[in-house]
């Protein structure tokens, strides 16, 4: 669908799919080590390309994301779908350019996308399947706190597992209070800032202070 959310961490910005970035995007996919562990479509060609963006672009429930390095050099993919009330699947993470891999990309890629969920679709609870054999995917997740559910064959030999995390695991990790999350064409810069969980902490703390300070005047 057709979005405006954005997040930024460090050099790297998470923004809307545009048009113009499918043809990388394609070339991306069609390599043997990228779709290894991905859903098998083949070869895919630019008119195949073409339909799929036309379709994304009408289809409410997928939230696309193009990772940019320094804002001028696309390097990977991620998105969130299937919406059901305030969960919703996370996937697609592609590290596309060879060179940028190896740098934990895809960790602070899932870990954006997320604090978007949360701000911006209030969603509290995020799934993923991932191939058994995909090491690093499966220690990019663990590393974040998601944690296993089920393991099922897919086929005669490929086992897939179905891995969950919860809102409260996202506002706590420590990257989170540096991911700034904003609109395309609006200045205003949010953050979940460990945020919404540590502050209100911090606020129930001044104010039972406050409280206890004027109880005792009134004293
Ligand atoms: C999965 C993918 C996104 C990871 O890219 P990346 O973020 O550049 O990955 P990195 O090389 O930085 O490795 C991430 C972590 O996994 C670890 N790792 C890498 N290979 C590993 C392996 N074979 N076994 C265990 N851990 C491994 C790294 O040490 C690193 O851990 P650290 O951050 O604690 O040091 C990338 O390989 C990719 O695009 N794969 C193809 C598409 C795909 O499979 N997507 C996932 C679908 S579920």
């Amino acid at each position: 669908m057709d979005h405006k959310f954005c997040a930024e961490y460090g050099d790297i910005l998470i923004r809307p799919l545009r048009r113009y970035d499918i043809e990388p995007l394609r070339q991306w996919r069609n390599k043997e080590n990228i779709s290894r562990f991905l859903r098998p479509v083949g070869q895919i060609s630019k008119s195949q390309q073409e339909n799929w963006f036309e379709q994304y672009i009408h289809n409410k429930d997928v939230l696309f994301f193009v990772a940019d390095y320094k804002r001028f050099r696309s390097v990977g993919t991620v998105a969130l779908y299937s919406f059901v009330n305030d969960e919703c699947e996370i996937g697609k993470l592609v590290i596309g350019e060879d060179s940028a891999k190896g740098n934990g990309l895809g960790e602070s890629l899932i870990l954006m996308s997320m604090c978007i969920g949360i701000l911006y679709l209030k969603q509290n609870k995020f799934s993923l399947v991932v191939n058994k054999m995909n090491l690093a995917a499966r220690h990019i997740y663990k590393n974040i706190g998601f944690v296993e559910q089920e393991q099922y064959f897919i086929n005669d030999t490929d086992i897939e597992i179905r891995m969950e995390i919860e809102r409260g695991c996202i506002m706590c990790n420590s990257k989170t209070k540096d991911i700034n999350l904003f609109e395309e064409n609006n200045k205003i810069v949010r953050n979940l800032g460990g945020g919404g969980f540590y502050h209100s902490v911090n606020i129930y703390f001044y104010l039972s202070i406050a409280n206890l300070v004027f109880c005792q005047e009134v004293a």
